[in-house]
């Protein structure tokens, strides 16, 4: 009878420590969950596709700033035919929260934070409190 108690215990106490990584990994993914992007509450498309805007949108913003500043081609059309200023603060931050959107992604894929708000602004630091 003891000993049952004791293989069983040590089973058990095994089959813990065996499948500890399991849970470990478990327990960091449940940390790392991709984060809660706020997404505009007014629009729901963005200036392209879905797909294009998550992989290319750093390239369509260098597009922008060539063109608008030294093209003098300030306007863009969208593929469904809406026209935009190419503008990083005008444009993307009139749907999208810089903090609550932009940040938030960058952080999560360890990107750095683009150096673009270096000059260009944030218009809800503007809004006073430090938000
Ligand atoms: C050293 C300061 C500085 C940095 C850093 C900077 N910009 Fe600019 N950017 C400017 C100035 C100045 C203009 C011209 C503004 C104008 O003509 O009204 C401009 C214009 C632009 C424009 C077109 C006009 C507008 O209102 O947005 C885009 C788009 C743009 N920049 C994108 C970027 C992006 C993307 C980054 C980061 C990768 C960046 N900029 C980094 C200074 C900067
Ligand atoms: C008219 C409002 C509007 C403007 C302007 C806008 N967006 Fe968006 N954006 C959206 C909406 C809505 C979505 C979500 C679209 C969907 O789920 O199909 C989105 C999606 C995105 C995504 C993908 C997010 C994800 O889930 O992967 C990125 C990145 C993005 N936008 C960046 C930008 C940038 C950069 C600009 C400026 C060049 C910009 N957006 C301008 C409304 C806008
Ligand atoms: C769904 C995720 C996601 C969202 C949302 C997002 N980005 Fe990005 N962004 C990325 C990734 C991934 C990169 C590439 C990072 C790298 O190459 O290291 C990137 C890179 C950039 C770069 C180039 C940075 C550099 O220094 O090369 C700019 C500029 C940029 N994002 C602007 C924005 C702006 C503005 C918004 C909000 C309107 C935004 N992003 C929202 C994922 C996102």
């Amino acid at each position: 009878m003891r000993d049952k108690f004791w293989i069983l215990g040590g089973l058990l106490l095994f089959v813990g420590v065996a499948t500890l990584p399991t849970w470990r990994d478990w327990e960091t993914h449940a940390n790392t969950r991709p984060p809660a992007l706020v997404l505009p509450a007014h629009a729901k498309q963005c200036v392209a596709p879905l797909d294009f805007m998550r992989g290319s949108h750093m390239q369509l913003l260098l597009d922008w700033r060539q063109s608008a500043v030294r093209e003098n081609n300030p306007t863009y059309v969208a593929y469904d035919g809406k026209t935009y200023p190419k503008s990083l603060t005008k444009t993307c931050l009139s749907c999208h929260d810089k903090r609550e959107f932009c940040d938030r992604c960058h952080d999560y894929v360890g990107a750095r934070t683009p150096y673009c708000w270096n000059c260009h602004v944030d218009p809800a630091l503007g809004k006073g409190a430090a938000r």
